[in-house]
């Protein structure tokens, strides 16, 4: 993109201070400055709920029921001989996202470096494979599996599988593939910049995975290998089962366009998003979207009827994928803290949130779809989230999960 084209497209979306310094840049500096300005897009800046936490309109909650735990023991041995024979096959991808910024954690580096060991080094990366190879030794077959990384954290991740030797994954199934990035901004939708010559950016948040894997071509990868699903899953849960024969076959039985891992709700008021149909569509309904009636609300047991919260494990049908690619997912602003230049050109990094970064969300693409099966898992043995390091969902709280199911750390 050349300086006019750049100067055009900034005047039109008001942001042309983004070019303040232009002068003062080296040509290198400018030759990415432009090309930042031509990959972004400005237009979601000017999004209609620009309150940070507010999502568009809902249309109308009914009950989406679960496949839950005695159905899956009583046909336990089916699914998982479907799902086996699907791994088998080379049907079965996995894909890890690990794109985000793990602001709460504090750390640095990718949260999946981060070690939670006692007596002995236990990255949450190596987690994932360690339980990935179990499945591998169980079909004798590897699983293609596709890491989603940021701008801000691809090398380090790639460098970091590199020197530990995949942790003993085999290095021509395992791809990296970036996820976009998406303008940070002001209160007012202003992009701050970062540098001189770089706007600020943050992560798209984990709804473009799909795309990313589309515009970095490891999508034709995917292909080649004949992969017909893809498990999606959250970096931080350390006792994710992956490829999970059962939830696959269970999957791969009801013909449905995803499954959901799910688990019941700790209690009625657990701040998780439940599964849910709208407008007679899959979908997924937060917490604070929760009416007193639909909390109150019960299925044919007597049980509550939005009882099962998602734990951000899928497993998506790639056909359906391709068919809902460009369909426009909402998007969630949420507030942060920006590093940026202030009027004088001296670089910031405040304390307290100062504007917002835009975010697409991977639970938005289940309302794309026509099917759903949520299906639920028992917490205490699938569920270990590190949002923080002590407290809830943290490093010391997944530390006794993994104990309690017998991993040695
Ligand atoms: P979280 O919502 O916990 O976000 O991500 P985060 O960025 O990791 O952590 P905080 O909120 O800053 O503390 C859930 C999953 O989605 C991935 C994360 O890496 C994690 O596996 N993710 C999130 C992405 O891959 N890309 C994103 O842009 C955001």
């Amino acid at each position: 993109m050349t300086y006019q084209e750049a100067y055009a497209k900034l005047e039109a979306c008001g942001q042309l201070h983004v070019l303040k310094y232009y002068e003062e840049l080296t040509d290198e500096q400018r030759g990415r400055l432009l090309a930042q300005v031509e990959a972004a897009d400005f237009s979601i800046l000017s999004s209609k709920e620009k309150e940070a936490g507010k999502t568009a309109q809902r249309g109308k909650i009914t009950p989406l029921s679960a496949m839950e735990l005695d159905e899956i023991e009583e046909k336990r041995a089916a699914f998982e001989q479907i799902g086996l024979d699907a791994i088998k096959a080379g049907r079965i991808g996995a894909v890890l996202l690990a794109g985000g910024m793990g602001t709460r954690l504090g750390s640095d580096n990718p949260k999946g470096m981060y070690d939670i060991g006692e007596t002995r080094p236990v990255y949450i990366f190596q987690r994932l494979i360690e339980n990935t190879m179990e499945i591998v030794r169980k079909s004798g077959a590897w699983i293609p599996f596709f890491v989603m990384t940021s701008d801000k954290n691809h090398d380090i991740t790639v460098d970091f599988f590199e020197k530990h030797d995949y942790f003993g994954y085999r290095s021509d199934y395992m791809f990296f593939f970036q996820q976009d990035m998406a303008p940070a901004s002001d209160y007012n939708g202003k992009v701050y910049m970062e540098e001189k010559g770089k706007i600020s950016t943050s992560p798209n948040g984990n709804g473009g995975w799909f795309i990313s894997m589309e515009k970095s071509g490891v999508a034709d990868k995917m292909r080649e290998l004949g992969v017909e699903w893809l498990n999606v899953f959250a970096v931080d849960n350390v006792l994710q089962r992956i490829a999970d024969p059962c939830f696959v076959g269970a999957v791969i039985s009801t013909d449905s366009a995803v499954g959901a891992k799910v688990v019941r709700k700790a209690a009625p008021d657990e701040k998780v998003g439940v599964m849910c149909l709208e407008d007679g569509r899959p979908s997924i309904v937060e917490y604070y979207e929760l009416t007193e009636e639909l909390m109150e609300a019960k299925d044919a047991k007597g049980d509550p009827a939005y009882n099962f919260g998602v734990i951000l494990n899928y497993l998506f049908r790639v056909r359906d994928l391709e068919a809902i690619m460009n369909n426009n997912l909402p998007l969630h602003v949420v507030e942060k803290k920006i590093p940026y230049l202030d009027e004088n050109g001296i670089r910031i990094d405040p304390q307290e949130p100062n504007g917002y970064k835009y975010e697409q969300l991977v639970l938005d693409m289940i309302h794309e779809l026509d099917s759903c099966l949520p299906y639920e898992v028992v917490r205490e043995k699938e569920f270990a989230p590190i949002k923080n390091k002590t407290g809830i969902d943290s490093v010391e709280s997944a530390r006794g999960l993994l104990h309690k199911n017998g991993i040695a750390l």
